[in-house]
């Protein structure tokens, strides 16, 4: 069976206190840190610039995973590189050029994610599967935590897991992942699952443990 690594989006953490957040998620069993980069354009938020994920980076432990729901994204791939990014992710709706966006992202020597919008269909990432080390498919509209799935997506990442075959690329799923959720997703071909309100709610970074508890359940 396919491994499911959980990624806990820090969106959902304590933004007063991202340094102990990050090393709580880690310490109860996170498998990636997942960094949520919006830009008040590409989605209707505003949140980390390449500073604040330079600030991120020497807490992360494992690998630093950087969705950027940012538009025009090009200009900045080699800024959240230097900031530390293991893997780096675009949106296919971000601009007109994904294929070249995914070459940038390669030349930096960091891993390339493409991600797709709940009303984006697989065919979107058909030609460029070369480039991708994973796709990102989007279970709600991009800009907060705490939504609802949109229960489409789980045909989408069937579709998307025929597509890929056994090639070596992850199927991330973003957005409402819960513990029931996450079974239908998983079953469905995802093997990275990103989780930000299921994670933190009910704990602190004075009561990790249900940090834990919240990522064992998932
Ligand atoms: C939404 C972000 C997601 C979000 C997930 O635009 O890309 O990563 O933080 O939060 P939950 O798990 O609460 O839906
Ligand atoms: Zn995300």
């Amino acid at each position: 069976d396919r491994s499911i690594k959980i990624a806990p989006s820090i969106l959902s953490a304590d933004f007063a206190d991202f340094g102990r957040e990050i090393r709580a998620i880690e310490t109860q069993g996170a498998d990636w840190v997942h960094v949520d980069v919006m830009d008040g354009h590409f989605v209707p938020n505003l949140t980390f610039g390449p500073p604040a994920v330079k600030a991120f980076r020497p807490h992360v432990k494992g690998i630093m995973d950087v969705h950027l729901m940012i538009s025009p994204v090009d200009p900045y791939i080699d800024a959240y590189a230097e900031a530390g990014a293991d893997m780096i992710t675009a949106h296919v709706e971000a601009g007109p050029h994904i294929h070249r966006t995914l070459q940038a992202i390669r030349a930096t020597g960091k891993k390339a994610g493409v991600a797709l919008n709940p009303g984006t269909p697989v065919e979107a990432v058909e030609y460029v599967l070369d480039l991708a080390d994973m796709v990102l498919v989007m279970s709600v509209n991009p800009g907060f935590g705490g939504q609802k799935f949109i229960h489409s997506q789980v045909d989408k990442i069937a579709r998307l897991r025929g597509m890929i075959g056994d090639r070596p690329i992850h199927i991330q799923v973003d957005g409402g992942i819960d513990p029931k959720t996450a079974a239908a997703v998983a079953k469905a071909g995802a093997d990275v699952l990103v989780a930000g309100s299921a994670v933190f709610k009910g704990g602190s970074v004075d009561r990790p443990e249900v940090y834990g508890e919240n990522i064992r359940a998932i």
